[in-house]
């Protein structure tokens, strides 16, 4: 029998550094998040994905990694992440971290090395040229980054990097890079992480820029880490972040030997695409068009996320689309094809459209990732620059930096966002606890309701017919038994008929719904659905 944990899981990104501040120096510390774990336990979380928390200059919100075995002393020491992940565990909730090995900080020991002696043997750790290369492909981070390459002075080269210039990417084609990086998964794995977040995964495996290109299978190292982890864990799980062309996605699974998970990126800009235009038709695509994925492989499905919103599976019309509604200014805009807004912004804070966004994440295929903050519609603040939009201090309260920290508010990490439909003032978690029509409230029940349909994650997709070019319906069908959903992308009533004979017997039971449920009948159904309406139903056998 099959176990995989990751199918039902319910994930949540956080940021330790923007999440609880406990002493008071304006920075959330690991002491904070175990604080608050009772909060995320009580939301239904059960594994916790922490964005990068090592030691880093943070030019790139810790992304730029300078220790792989240490923590950002402003979030506190090991001993304090220890602590966190025993009473992680004693709430039953699982610990993913952050693995970002596509490239170091340059203020790495390893680079510094590299750079300062030719015969270092961490020079080949990196990626050099003595020449400005040629192969010089777009920057990833357009008005942030000029090139791909940088000339460093000390070692009289070229440097490779992907990203910005204080990440020089390693040099995965040496083999004692690649046994750095298992050496660093086996370090957290000891500390009982469950996993880790692959960052920037294509770039991690791809050969630009090394000498004889193309001689080593780049998703062979794929396989290399996953049987290093699997070995020393197994029930330890990669999540990578790919968002590549869809015929390399089956690369990136392999047999199921490769990684368990990636984030859909297809399905993510396409169900964006249906809420602006009110339409099933995109999300039918954005489901359709991912490749067919091995038995113990699972997609990560995600609204938003700490980067940018990027539309780049999209037609540039379909983009313009998108931002006509959801990005209409340009200061919203961000790398050409991005958004950089939280979710709750975007869709005019309206709870109607919130619900209907997190009812389709809970129910369509795959595992849901929320990020921190979303669970009460926070919203962005786009005074500040770049990515970090999305990226400013958790709302606990009312009270002085919206509950987050003690400290003087211009000590801050990040501004709390005060004022206005989005401010602390009025988005918290204390005051959203205490309203049982809150955002945060309904979240709970959806996702309790979510984790006893584990066929919702684990099953079997049928798109049902439902006659209306608004209205998405869905069964997922696992182990025998048949859930299934229904989602109105209009603002208007609609009342739709289902033909839900072939998923089991003349019986549907009703689980969740944003109206007072008349019974149904099985057979042909008739499903009445308010504006931006949803229910779901568990068919053909009784509720338990
Ligand atoms: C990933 C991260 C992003 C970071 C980049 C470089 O895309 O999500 O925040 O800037 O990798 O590490
Ligand atoms: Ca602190």
């Amino acid at each position: 029998m099959k176990d995989l944990w990751y199918k039902r899981a319910i994930i949540c990104c956080l940021d330790v550094g923007t999440f609880m501040d406990t002493n008071g120096d304006g920075v959330g510390d690991f002491a904070g998040v175990t604080k608050r774990l009772d909060y995320l336990a009580g939301l239904g979380v059960t594994c916790l994905w922490l964005l990068p928390c090592y030691p880093a200059p943070n030019y790139d919100n810790g992304y730029d990694v300078m220790d792989y075995y240490g923590i950002d002393p402003r979030h506190g020491t090991l001993g304090d992440f220890v602590e966190f992940m025993h009473q992680a565990r004693e709430r039953g909730m699982r610990v993913i971290l952050d693995l970002v090995v596509n490239h170091t900080s340059s203020k790495h020991p390893w680079f510094q090395r590299a750079r300062s002696d030719e015969k270092s043997p961490y020079r080949d750790f990196y990626v050099w040229s003595k020449q400005k290369p040629e192969v010089n492909l777009p920057v990833l981070l357009p008005g942030e980054q000029k090139s791909i390459w940088t000339h460093d002075r000390k070692a009289e080269a070229y440097y490779l990097h992907r990203f910005y210039k204080q990440q020089p990417d390693l040099n995965i084609s040496n083999p004692e890079v690649r046994d750095e990086i298992c050496k660093v998964m086996g370090f957290w794995l000891e500390l009982g992480v469950s996993g880790f977040r692959v960052d920037a995964a294509p770039y991690l495996i791809e050969q630009t820029g090394v000498d004889a290109p193309g001689t080593v299978d780049p998703y062979g190292y794929l396989k290399e880490f996953r049987d290093f982890l699997s070995w020393r864990r197994g029930d330890a799980i990669l999540l990578a972040e790919a968002n590549v062309e869809l015929a390399a996605l089956p690369e990136y699974f392999g047999d199921g030997d490769r990684l368990q998970m990636l984030f859909n990126f297809v399905l993510n800009q396409h169900l964006f695409l249906a809420l602006v235009r009110q339409e099933a038709a995109p999300l039918i695509v954005g489901l359709l068009q991912p490749p067919t994925i091995p038995e113990t492989a699972q997609w990560a499905n995600f609204l938003r996320n700490h980067d940018e919103l990027t539309l780049d599976k999209l037609s540039q019309p379909q983009c313009e689309t998108i931002f006509q509604a959801f990005a209409p200014q340009e200061r919203m805009q961000i790398y050409g094809r991005g958004v950089r807004r939280r979710l709750a912004p975007l869709l005019d804070g309206d709870p109607r459209r919130l619900r209907l966004a997190y009812s389709l994440l809970l129910t369509l295929p795959g595992t849901p990732v929320l990020y921190y903050g979303d669970e009460i519609g926070m919203g962005d603040d786009l005074a500040q620059e770049g990515r970090t939009s999305v990226r400013t201090a958790m709302q606990w309260s009312d009270e002085s930096n919206g509950g987050f920290s003690t400290a003087p508010k211009n000590r801050l990490v990040r501004p709390v966002i005060s004022g206005g439909d989005f401010g602390y003032e009025r988005v918290n978690v204390a005051s959203q606890q205490r309203d049982p029509e809150s955002l945060l409230n309904w979240m709970e029940k959806a996702i309790r309701v979510r984790k006893g349909c584990p066929e919702f994650g684990s099953g079997k997709l049928s798109i049902v017919e439902t006659g209306d070019a608004a209205v998405f319906a869905h069964c997922s069908a696992w182990q025998g038994r048949v859930v299934a959903a229904v989602h109105n992308l209009s603002d208007t009533p609609r009342e739709v008929s289902l033909d839900l004979r072939s998923f089991g017997e003349n019986h549907v039971v009703d689980l969740l719904g944003d109206r007072e449920c008349e019974p149904l009948d099985g057979g042909r159904t008739w499903v009445k659905l308010e504006g931006y309406g949803y229910r779901w139903f568990r068919i053909g056998s009784t509720w338990a």
